[in-house]
């Protein structure tokens, strides 16, 4: 993790909003940024991420009542080219006229920065961004990856106190998406900027967060560091939209999840009511048939690389997804036993 600062950047205090034409993007949220801090927004299309952020930017304001603060000082009403931020969208919105280094430069010229200085600090970026060679190009002259590289160094060229990412990586392809993933990963600890970035790719938001926030139908579902989310999550919806999960319907009695399989032991001081519980795949422990607290059928094998995904039915009320090993022999039709460590069972509450 990087090294973050004291005291909020940036404070949130019960943003909603509402539009004109009456729908709800967001629910009044309150929620703090610490100074250096990377915090993600992620969460479905359609979610609110991308009010929020605008709310954040000053190109939209909260409905009455909430609030915006940089550094404790309320921005609420300050307009965007006041408030020190840069910001990077899906679409690059670069000049598509002007060359590389005069779209990265071009913030710092119309802020009557000196050319010398200008022209210093473009070089640092365009080393920072692995674009160099590629300085007098013109934007309609590059790929994809290569836009929003000059888009990213053309936002933090104006020194921003505050940089909001907006799926930058969204219209790129799959490779190029995970290697750029890397490089903003390092980008942003080298530039130690107080950033917030939108996501709907759960494999980004692991990456490049300090802190997650999921949403879920412009209502915050769950906030927490990436280990947090993932291993505790406190619903279902965040349990299922980070990682795979098994979920399980059971009923519990002393201190064990009843299920068709047999006893999945959970400890005694477990006394929730009504739950379901989530076990992930990779927590499920193949064994030889009679051996472990359940048993099951393998339905299915699929190699994936660098392990296999076995489908066990018979066990749970529904079949269980299974990550293995690839050291473990096992065909569909084989009987095994599945062995799950207490810890590795995170009760959730029922739906509301
Ligand atoms: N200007 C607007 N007027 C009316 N509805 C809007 C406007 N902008 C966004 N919305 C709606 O608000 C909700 C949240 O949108 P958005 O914040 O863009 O979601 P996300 O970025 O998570 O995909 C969606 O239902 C969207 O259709
Ligand atoms: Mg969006």
């Amino acid at each position: 993790m990087s090294a973050v600062g004291h005291g909020a950047a940036v404070r949130i205090k019960a943003c909603g909003k509402t539009f004109a034409d009456g729908t709800r993007a967001l629910d009044p949220a309150t929620l703090d940024i610490a100074r250096g801090e990377t915090l993600v927004l992620l969460g479905p299309s359609g979610c609110g991420k991308t009010t929020m952020l605008r709310i954040i930017a000053g190109l939209e304001l909260p409905d009455a009542g909430g609030k915006v603060l940089f550094d404790g000082k309320d921005m609420t009403s300050v307009p965007i080219e006041r408030r020190n931020v840069g910001m990077v969208f899906q679409s690059y919105a670069l000049f598509p006229n002007m060359t590389v280094a005069d779209n990265i430069g071009y913030g710092l010229k119309i802020r009557g920065v000196p050319k010398a200085e200008r022209a210093a600090c473009v070089a640092e970026l365009v080393a920072l961004t692995n674009i160099t060679g590629l300085e007098n190009r013109r934007i309609e002259q590059l790929s994809g990856g290569q836009r929003q590289r000059v888009a990213l160094a053309r936002a933090v060229a104006i020194r921003p106190g505050i940089l909001l990412l907006d799926e930058p990586l969204t219209a790129l392809d799959a490779a190029l998406r995970d290697r750029l993933r890397g490089e903003l990963n390092r980008l942003l600890r080298a530039l130690g900027i107080t950033t917030i970035y939108v996501t709907h790719d759960q494999a980004e938001a692991m990456e490049l967060g300090d802190r997650i926030v999921v949403m879920r139908k412009g209502a915050i579902a769950q906030i927490g560091t990436p280990r947090e989310v993932y291993f505790t999550p406190q619903n279902r919806f965040v349990a299922e939209f980070i990682g795979a999960a098994n979920i399980i319907e059971a009923p519990l009695q002393n201190g064990s999840l009843v299920m068709p399989g047999g006893q999945l032991r959970i400890g005694d001081d477990v006394t929730m009511p009504a739950t379901i519980a989530m076990i992930r795949p990779e927590t499920i422990q193949v064994v030889d048939a009679g051996q472990g607290s359940l048993s099951g059928l393998v339905d299915s094998v699929s190699f994936t690389g660098d392990r296999q995904r076995l489908v066990v039915s018979g066990a749970s009320s529904r079949p269980l997804n299974v990550d293995a090993s690839n050291a473990i022999r096992v065909k569909a039709g084989d009987r095994v036993g599945l062995s799950i460590a207490p810890e590795a069972v995170r009760l959730l509450p029922l739906e509301s």
